[in-house]
């Protein structure tokens, strides 16, 4: 067992009087600001080639993105290069802002205001390190020097900005972020980002954006939040400043994070799709997204072609969306314990049935067509499956809605299948086990040619008369009934070459609504003699002709388990 290792140092909780985030709730979109071009490509094995980032940026933008950070022209030719395309090209919309990072460092930063050269709308967003064991280990500086490094950099891109402006009318706006800001003294935070301010003469008309990042996620999401609302209560001129935050995932807790901080007061988001970037990522923006979404608040992004999405996203990045991704997962609306299945489907047939305004399905927090994705795989049935799973798929893939009381039957003869295959069933397995065992069963008999009539006496009361052709094992017989309907006729008519003591019990029907023909399908349930009961199931136009299908099909199936067991 692993012991507790004193090495580590943890987390500091944040002295607060009073802390008011959790009793707020989250009732409007954030600015969102993608990184996935910056952050996300930085943490790539293979970054993103040209057409791969312009495919990313589409797709960016399509998805609704106004902000995205499209690189660090500053550190390297390739992002430079970018960024000129994009311009040249004319690939950035009017109401999209591209924002490019910079340390704040003299030449980088001169070096960014060439490359945006001829871009309508951008964000200058340039950051240094500000947390106590970078000091200490990395930059061996005090705070007052932390502090000249930012404000000397706020002081160059004011002044590089006012030139721009007065050039080109460039729409400039600043970002800052005091990097590892979670590992930062929350006051000193706040100073720098004062100082920040004051150069940068910001103003409620043209408010700066101070990003919070959690650069390396180093506390519970509550922490973080308490961070949050702290440095928003304390910092003077608020009202001039966005509050942005950046979580990493390094404890697996980003969204979880940011959901707090907006609910402590933060304004803006940054983060990547799929929660790709440094390490174990950035923060996933479409998990919070698509989680403000089953809260009835528009996130204001587009995740409806979730799977294209995800497509593009792993053909750019070369990485894989894991298979329990919230929302974009293949096994995102699998389920595959019976009960949640049976859970499942009651509440499909619930929304059909009620008029409920509201998406009322266990175990689905979103309805799957909300964001293109199909109930078609809810339910995959393997040996653990509950008997409602099985018939729940058939309904789906063929509208054929089995009575209650065949569940067991054909939940039994899927289980079967499904041990001896080892894995589990897909939807089309289970339908040809369905057709196999039901609508294509050869056995005994089968009925060749066939007749009603009806018979009306002078009381007024009616017999169906039925007369028809079977071949009973290879010979042809004719068989005559007469009784008080099409069902009773044709169990008189059969037992006059021997099939007796079959017992009816039930019989459902419905219309199948699939396809061009209207056809009806009848299932029908019979007692066996001496050995339990046994479904049968037939299909056809004429629902009476479907009925005696039926009946046929369970004596076949009954006789053939019969002769099985003998
Ligand atoms: O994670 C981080 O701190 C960053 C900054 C550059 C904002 O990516
Ligand atoms: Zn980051």
């Amino acid at each position: 067992m692993q012991k507790a290792n004193k090495q580590y140092i943890p987390f500091q909780p944040v002295k607060m009087e009073r802390r008011e985030w959790p009793d707020k709730v989250i009732t409007k979109a954030p600015v969102w600001c993608s990184v996935d071009l910056r952050d996300g490509n930085q943490a790539l094995v293979t970054p993103m080639q040209l057409d791969e980032k312009l495919l990313m940026f589409k797709t960016l933008v399509d998805i609704g993105f106004k902000e995205i950070e499209v690189g660090f022209p500053s550190a390297s030719d390739t992002e430079y290069e970018i960024l000129r395309t994009l311009i040249e090209g004319n690939y950035i919309p009017d109401d999209v802002t591209v924002q490019v990072l910079v340390q704040a460092r003299a030449e980088l930063i001169k070096k960014t205001f060439e490359a945006v050269k001829g871009a309508k709308n951008v964000i200058i967003h340039f950051y240094n390190s500000t947390s106590t064991l970078q000091r200490k280990v990395v930059f061996k500086k005090e705070m007052d020097g932390i502090i000249d490094i930012a404000v000397e950099g706020a002081r160059l891109i004011r002044q590089l900005t006012e030139e721009e402006v007065a050039k080109s009318g460039m729409n400039i706006r600043y970002e800052y972020s005091p990097e590892s800001f979670t590992g930062t003294e929350i006051d000193f935070a706040i100073r720098i980002c004062e100082e920040v301010m004051k150069e940068l003469g910001a103003t409620k008309e043209n408010p700066v954006i101070l990003n919070l990042p959690s650069t390396v996620e180093m506390s519970t999401p509550n922490t973080y939040a308490d961070q949050i609302e702290y440095f928003c209560k304390h910092l003077k001129n608020r009202e001039a400043a966005i509050i942005s935050i950046h979580p990493h995932n390094d404890r697996g807790t980003a969204v979880a994070s940011a959901e707090l901080a907006l609910m402590a007061g933060a304004e803006r988001i940054e983060g990547t799709l799929f929660g790709n970037g440094e390490r174990t990522g950035n923060l996933d923006l479409v998990t919070v997204a698509l989680n403000m979404f089953t809260q009835g608040v528009d996130p204001e992004l587009d995740f409806t072609n979730i799977l294209e999405i995800k497509k593009v996203y792993e053909q750019c990045t070369k990485m894989h969306v894991h298979e329990r991704q919230p929302y974009a997962g293949e096994l995102a609306f699998t389920a595959f314990s019976g009960s949640h299945q049976d859970a499942i489907r009651k509440g499909y047939e619930y929304m059909e049935t009620s008029e409920t305004p509201y998406w009322e399905v266990p175990y689905l927090p979103i309805n799957p067509a909300d964001i293109s994705r199909e109930y078609e795989p809810v339910i995959r049935i393997n040996s653990q499956s509950g008997k409602g799973g099985a018939a729940f798929v058939l309904e789906h893939a063929c509208g054929y809605r089995l009575p209650k009381e065949m569940h067991p039957e054909f939940g039994a003869i899927v289980k079967a299948a499904s041990d001896a295959y080892g894995d589990e069933l897909k939807e089309e397995q289970i339908v040809e086990l369905f057709n196999k065992e039901y609508l294509d069963f050869k056995g005994k008999y089968t009925l060749l040619q066939h007749r009603f009539t009806e018979l009306r006496e002078l009381d007024g009361t009616t017999e169906t008369r039925f007369e028809g052709y079977i071949n009973d094992n290879g010979a042809i017989k004719m068989i005559v009934g007469s009784g008080n309907g099409p069902i009773d006729s044709f169990f008189q008519a059969i037992s006059s070459i021997g099939v007796v003591g079959y017992e009816f019990v039930n019989y459902h029907e419905h219309a199948i609504s699939r396809g061009s023909d209207a056809l009806g399908i009848c299932y029908i349930e019979l007692k066996v003699p001496g050995n339990g009961h046994i479904f049968g199931v037939g299909i056809n136009s004429n629902i009476n002709v479907a009925a005696i299908q039926g009946i046929l099909c369970a004596i076949n199936r009954a006789e053939a388990h019969h002769g099985q067991e003998q």
